[in-house]
This record gives C-alpha cells, structure tokens and sequence, in this order.
C-alpha cells in the first residue's frame, strides 16, 4: 500500500491551483524546482495550508552548514517530505537530518536516472562503475546518516526495501499504468507492482496532468496502488 504524490510539473502557481482544483483527492503533492524557482516558498505556503502534505524535491547538495539551513526552512514551512542528494556526503546528510528532526522526512537521491554507467563513472571520477552497486552503496550512506529513505527506480524498489528494512521510506518515480505513454522514463512499473515491491510513495506526473479526466486518473492509480487514504 503506497501513497500517490501528484508532481505539480507546471510553471505557475495559477496552474497548480487549477490542476489541484481539478484533482481535489490529491493529498501528497511534490513541489520541483521549476515552480518553487518561479513562485518561492507562498505557493508551499499555501498548499500546506491547504492541508496538502507537500513533498519539496529540490534535491539539496551544497556544504552541510547551508544544506541544514535550507532544511530547517523546509521544516518550519511545514514540509512533510524534501530531498537531499546523497553525493553531498556523510557530514552534509547528517546536518541535513538533524535539522529536520521527526517534523520532516528526508529522503537520498541516489544515482539520477539521466546516468548511464559511463556518464556516471565519469562524473565521479572513477572507471568503471556498476550502476546498481552504487545506488546501493549511497542507499545505506543514506541510512547510516539518519535520513528517512531513498528515492528509487522501480527497477530498485524491492532490493532496496529487502536492504533498508521495514521503516524506510522508499519514494518512486516513473509509475505508469498498462496502457499509459511511458515518454521519457526509461524504467516503469505498474503502480500496483510498485507498492508490493516496497514503495511507500508513488511519484506520479504526465499520465494525470495529461489525462482527459485528471481526477478518475488519479483515482485510477490511488486504487490500483492499494492506497486507503484519498
Ligand atoms: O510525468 P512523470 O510521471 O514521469 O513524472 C515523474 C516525476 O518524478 C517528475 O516530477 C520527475 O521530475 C520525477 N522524477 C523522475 N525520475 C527520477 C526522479 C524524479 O521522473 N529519477
């Protein structure tokens, strides 16, 4: 049983609201970079006080100092749920999870899924690097450091669930049901296949803001994920 995230992938307040209007059981959404550089934090603000559990993935990796300053933001604004990106290190993630405190789930960006092998090895400097083994290995620097969970590949889900245990949160994108355009994600799952592998939450975007009918598509994956909260 996993919750539904609605990804506000919009570039206006104006649009966000209206998507929410027409999506009114939506009660997780994730604010991204693109609305939040546009709008700063009133829009969050607002969802919040709409009673919305905002998920803020902004993916922070900057010194620990500034990392645990953006945190406490988060958490002061009422932000249920933030990223931080897992590169930034042991000291960063720990800060990071000290801010946040038991107010604000944090979870670790591990490997972003634009990577292949090479472009990944290269980035951090190292030859040959299995992709798998380091979403691994940042996944339990993750733990180590306090953080609440990971976001993964649904290709990841079930290992990771079967090595981080029963509390972590594990947040998944590229959720698609049989018959919705997959577009740019690389690796899908259904949402039902999601959440018994392990998923806590389902990142859900295109296939609900392109939808026809916005809401019996959201409904259609809170069903088939086996969410009893709405
Ligand atoms: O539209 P779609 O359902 O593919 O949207 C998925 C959401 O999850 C988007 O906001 C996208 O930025 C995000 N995401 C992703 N893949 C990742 C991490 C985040 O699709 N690896």
């Amino acid at each position: 049983m996993s919750e539904v995230i609605l990804a506000l992938d919009v570039t206006t307040a104006e649009e966000a609201e209206r998507l929410l209007d027409a999506v009114p059981r939506a009660g997780w959404v994730k604010v991204g970079s693109v609305l939040l550089t546009r709008e700063g934090g009133a829009l969050t603000r607002r969802l919040v006080a709409r009673g919305l559990n905002v998920f803020l993935d902004l993916k922070w990796h900057d010194i620990p100092n500034t990392v645990a300053g953006a945190v406490a933001q988060a958490r002061d604004m009422g932000v249920a749920m933030a990223t931080v990106h897992t590169l930034g290190g042991r000291q960063m993630m720990e800060a990071a999870a000290a801010a946040a405190g038991d107010r604000l789930a944090l979870v670790g960006v591990t490997v972003l899924t634009s990577h292949d092998r090479a472009s990944y090895g290269k980035s951090v400097g190292r030859g040959d690097v299995v992709i798998e083994a380091e979403v691994e290995r940042l996944g339990r620097e993750a733990r180590d450091s306090g953080l609440a969970g990971i976001v993964c590949s649904p290709a990841e889900v079930g290992r990771m669930r079967d090595m981080l245990g029963e509390g972590a949160l594990l947040v998944v994108p590229g959720i698609r049901r049989s018959g919705d355009r997959v577009g740019d994600q690389q690796r899908v799952a259904t949402p039902a296949a999601a959440s018994a592998a392990g998923a806590t939450h389902l990142v859900v975007g295109r296939p609900v803001l392109e939808a026809a009918d916005p809401a019996s598509a959201f409904a259609a994956f809170v069903e088939e994920a086996g969410c009893t909260r709405l």
